[in-house]
């Protein structure tokens, strides 16, 4: 009897594999991604992963990620490994990692922080106090965002 869940393999593209349970519709969000684009997308969500209890993966067919979308995908789910698929083979796997210094990602949530004034060319910076959870330090004026603030600031608010 066939007892798993199981999606297909894909054929050139990516996988979002370890993808913290439930999340995966931010991901998708923070990618632009919304299915009218036509492309072929798996998502699935909640299923056991060995390493994290619970996971959500998501697969897209003929999208290879930028270098900003990883450090995105960083900061929404930590724990997320990027495989790159050729001719059905994984090509190349990178697991992500969110880095003690994030620059220019992200806006300082104090309206009167350096970096949110008008004609300054001050480029945010914001140190990581904890990845689990989430908590970031802006350099200029120690306002801190949840992961909550910057799941909102990557997907354009949580609905
Ligand atoms: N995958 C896919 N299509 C392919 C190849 C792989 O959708 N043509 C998916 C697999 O289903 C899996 C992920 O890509 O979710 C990574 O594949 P693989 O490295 O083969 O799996 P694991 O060894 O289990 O990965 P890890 O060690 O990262 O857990
Ligand atoms: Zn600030």
């Amino acid at each position: 009897m066939e007892r798993e869940l199981r999606v297909s393999k894909i054929a050139e593209g990516t996988v979002i594999d370890h993808i913290d349970a439930g999340r995966a519709l931010y991901v998708l969000k923070m990618l632009g991604l919304t299915g009218s684009e036509g492309l072929t997308i798996a998502v699935v969500m909640n299923v056991p992963s060995k390493k994290l209890g619970r996971k959500d993966i998501v697969k897209v067919e003929g999208v290879i990620l930028r270098g900003d979308q990883v450090s995105k995908i960083a900061l929404i789910a930590p724990s997320a490994t990027i495989n790159i698929i050729r001719n059905y083979e994984v090509v190349e796997k990178v697991k992500v990692s969110v880095p003690p210094l994030v620059e220019g990602l992200l806006r300082c949530a104090n309206p009167s922080c350096i970096t949110n004034q008008a004609g300054e060319p001050v480029r945010s910076r914001f140190h990581v106090v904890s990845v689990r959870p989430l908590r970031l330090r802006c350099e200029y004026c120690g306002a801190e965002l949840s992961h909550e603030d910057v799941v909102s600031q990557l997907v354009g608010g949580r609905e």
